[in-house]
């Protein structure tokens, strides 16, 4: 067990540290995160220790990419039990700013990956993507990472992201990571903790419709989107209190939906259970004899 854990506030500070350390040679595996550390953290944590000579976590709850209506003040910040997970993972170095430290009084510069941030979950976020875009490129700033990993849990964040730093020629190769679950099949996410026994309960119906949605694809080589979507909705309509904000079926690059499944498809949802906002996803490969 790493005991050694650093935690570093200061912007500047970490960039020198970091720095430092890519002077010397050493990689450095970044996992961006927003704390309340559960198990799909701690597997991005765990590769990036494996991968990498140094591991810097960073726990920032980023105000850019939340609503007005959205939960930032009431967003968890357990960061002394964060710190001890961190510790007990390996990581070298924990960097923790104060919003002030990230965003002057008059930060004016962002940026926005295009098109991809106004579908699925940015229709119903606006500004979250460029909210998330900004913050990933100021960390990446700071932090200077040979690796940033990311889970496809948000796929849609991690597609935007893989675009930004094509886009923008940023020097960090982005890891993409399973999505970690519940033995229910619910994907482990900050927001269950809203989630009353019963919607929990509730909850684990997301994953079956995912499933069977694969399932319909997979195995009975179904092409047609809105055929598999009617289906997933028919389960998800089950639970009460239930509200969908989208199921769709789209491209897994672009984003874009599909008016036919022909090979990869990516199925992704998002339902409200009461008030929390859940999202999941996977992807589905139709074989082609289908
Ligand atoms: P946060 O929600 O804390 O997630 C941090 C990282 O953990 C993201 O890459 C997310 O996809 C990954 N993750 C969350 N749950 C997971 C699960 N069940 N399995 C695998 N990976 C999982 O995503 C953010 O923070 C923020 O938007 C951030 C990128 C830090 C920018 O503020």
């Amino acid at each position: 067990m790493n005991t050694r854990i650093k935690v570093i506030r200061s912007p500047r500070a970490m960039q020198d540290a970091c720095l430092k350390l890519r002077a010397r040679g050493k990689t450095i595996g970044f996992v961006p995160t927003m704390g309340a550390l559960h198990d799909g953290h701690l597997s991005l944590i765990a590769r990036a220790r494996r991968e990498n000579d140094a591991v810097v976590v960073s726990i920032f709850v980023n105000p850019t990419q939340f609503g007005p209506s959205e939960d930032y003040l009431k967003y968890p910040r357990p960061f002394s039990h964060d710190k001890d997970l961190c510790r007990a993972a390996g990581v070298d170095i924990l960097f923790a700013p104060g919003v002030a430290a990230m965003y002057t009084q008059d930060h004016k510069t962002f940026v926005n990956v295009a098109k991809m941030s106004d579908v699925l979950c940015g229709a119903a976020r606006p500004g979250h993507f460029r909210g998330v875009a900004t913050v990933v490129n100021k960390l990446f700033n700071i932090v200077a990472p040979s690796s940033a990993y990311f889970g496809k849990k948000d796929f849609q964040q991690l597609a935007i992201i893989k675009n930004m730093v094509r886009d923008l020629n940023i020097p960090v190769k982005i890891v993409s990571c399973p999505i970690i679950r519940e033995p229910s099949g619910l994907a482990r996410s900050s927001r269950n903790r809203y989630l009353s026994d019963i919607e929990r309960d509730h909850a684990q119906k997301l994953s079956r419709s995912l499933s069977l949605a694969r399932r319909l694809i997979t195995r009975d080589g179904i092409s047609n989107p809105a055929r598999i979507t009617a289906e997933m909705a028919s389960i998800i309509k089950t639970i009460p209190g239930a509200r969908i904000d989208y199921i769709k079926i789209c491209n897994p690059e672009t984003l874009e939906e599909l008016k036919t499944i022909e090979t990869r498809a990516l199925i992704a949802l998002a339902i409200f259970i009461g008030k929390t906002r859940l999202i999941d996803n996977c992807i589905a490969i139709r074989d082609v004899v289908n």
